[in-house]
This record gives C-alpha cells, sequence and structure tokens, in this order.
C-alpha cells in the first residue's frame, strides 16, 4: 500500500536552511545546573519570511544536545516538576511523525510507589540507577493510534491506511514511536535535563503493570533528572564519518 502524504494540503512549506554552520572549537564541558531549570512561557514562533536562512545553534547550544551531553548513570537529589514534564511533552511533541500520526505515549513514573512497581521487570544492572532517578518514563506507543489520524491528519482517510492491517499499524506505531523517544531525550536535554535511556527490561511486564488499562505498549525507558557525572564512565568512541556514511 503507498501512503500518499503529499494527497494533503501541507502548512506553507518553510524555506531550506542555507549552508550548514562550520563547527567551531569545542568549548568546555556545560556546567551542571543545580537547579530544577523552570520552564517559561515561550511564545509562538514568528514564520520566517521566505528566503530567509536560519541561524543554526549555537555551539554551547550544541554541546548542550550533543558534544557535552552523556547518558546518566547517577542523579543529584535535584528533582523534576510536573511543570517541567509538562514543558518536555510540548517540545517534543512538535517533532515529525509519518502523517502526524504521533504514536507514542508517555507514563511518567514520579513516586516512589510507581518507580518500585519497575522493579522485578528491569534488569539485574539497571534497577540501582532507575530507581534512583527522580522520573523514570515509559515510552510506549498505541497500537490504536490510527483513531486520532481523522484529527492529526485531516482532509484524506488516513485512518483507513491503518485500520484491519495490523502488521503496518504497529511497524508506524513502533518506528514513529521510537523517533518521539528520541525527540524526548533532546527536548530533555534542551531543558537541561540528563537522560539515561535503557531497553534492558521486560516489555511484556511493563505493559501488564503498567500499560493494560490503556492498552500500550512499551517500547523502551528514560530515566530523567539532573546527573551525578562521578558514576558516569569515559565516553566511549563513535565511528567516524567515512566508517558510517556514504556520499552517493
Ligand atoms: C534505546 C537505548 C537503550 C539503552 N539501554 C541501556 C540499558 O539497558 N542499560 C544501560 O546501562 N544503558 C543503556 N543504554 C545507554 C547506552 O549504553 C548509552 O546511551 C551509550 O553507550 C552512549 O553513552 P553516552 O551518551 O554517555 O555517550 C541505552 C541507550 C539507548 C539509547
Amino acid at each position: 500500500m503507498v501512503l500518499d502524504e503529499s494527497a494533503v494540503a501541507g502548512p506553507t512549506p518553510v524555506p531550506a536552511a542555507g549552508p550548514g554552520p562550520v563547527p567551531g572549537p569545542v568549548p568546555g564541558p556545560v556546567v551542571e545546573p543545580v537547579t530544577e531549570p523552570v520552564p517559561e512561557p515561550v511564545p509562538e514562533p514568528v514564520p520566517e519570511p521566505a528566503g530567509a536562512a536560519r541561524a543554526p545553534l549555537d555551539a554551547a547550544g550544541q554541546d548542550l544536545l550533543f558534544r557535552a551531553a552523556r547518558t546518566s548513570w547517577g542523579w543529584t537529589g535535584t528533582d523534576v516538576t510536573d511543570e517541567t514534564l509538562r514543558a518536555l511533552y510540548d517540545l517534543l511533541k512538535m517533532g515529525p511523525t509519518s502523517a502526524n500520526s504521533s504514536p507514542a505515549r508517555f507514563m511518567f513514573l514520579r513516586t516512589s510507589w510507581a518507580k518500585e512497581r519497575l522493579r522485578s521487570a528491569l534488569s539485574e544492572g539497571n534497577i540501582e540507577k532507575t530507581l534512583a532517578a527522580p522520573v523514570v518514563c515509559i515510552v510506549a506507543h498505541d497500537p490504536k493510534f490510527y483513531e486520532e489520524l481523522p484529527r492529526l491528519y485531516p482532509g484524506v482517510d488516513a485512518r483507513g491506511w491503518f485500520a484491519g492491517n495490523e502488521a503496518l499499524a504497529e511497524a508506524t506505531a513502533f518506528r514513529n514511536g521510537t523517533l518521539q523517544g528520541g525527540y524526548l531525550i533532546m527536548a530533555a536535554r534542551a531543558l537541561g535535563l540528563d537522560c539515561g535511556p535503557m531497553s534492558g527490561f521486560d516489555n511484556d511486564k511493563v505493559d501488564r503493570e503498567f500499560l493494560v488499562a490503556q492498552g500500550w505498549r512499551s517500547n523502551f525507558l528514560v530515566a530523567l533528572g539532573h546527573a551525578d557525572h562521578g558514576k558516569t564512565p569515559g565516553r566511549a568512541p563513535r565511528l567516524s564519518f567515512d566508517e558510517a556514511c556514504r556520499l552517493l
């Protein structure tokens, strides 16, 4: 089946960015935030004039999101408020998904009681660092995400692409739900939080314990908080451009 998203009139196209930034020297590591960042209301962005070059994120912003950001293995005592979790969702929801399907669902465990219910599903090596985090997010997806498509992708019968085709619906939910989990990690970093993503757990147990009522399926976990980098091991290498990329 061909999913023709082009059949729908989308919003006004945004001009492509100009030539990318030339990366400058990498400054020192970003200083750890000591207090919970207080999200402020952000005004609606003003649309750019046609042909305007978009300013790249500066080197400090790139550090915050990528170069200085580390997976967290330990946590300071700083809490994460529900307001921050709302700000986190308001950022990550803007990341693109196919047909705007937005299949990811997020279960935030913020109380000791809720986090304890995870214990028996976690791999041995993941228990301590997960339960010590201020918040653990179960990144899940709704297998019936397509029921929202008349609202999320109006103007075409996108629901009909998936209803009755369980394999296509699950592949679409998993692909886009995973992307949205990635957006969650980057949005959390943008808000000054640290993340400990984790797939070392029993998905079926987590689904039975937390997600039965909603009918959602777990994908992976993300522990959220402020990192205690005393527990972070040295950075492992990454593949070089020449190893991982081809130019055609
Ligand atoms: C989807 C996913 C699953 C992961 N699962 C685990 C896990 O079960 N246990 C663990 O200790 N680390 C886990 N990690 C952490 C990775 O090992 C870590 O992000 C990677 O080594 C890069 O570390 P860095 O961000 O500090 O460079 C996972 C990361 C991702 C993105």
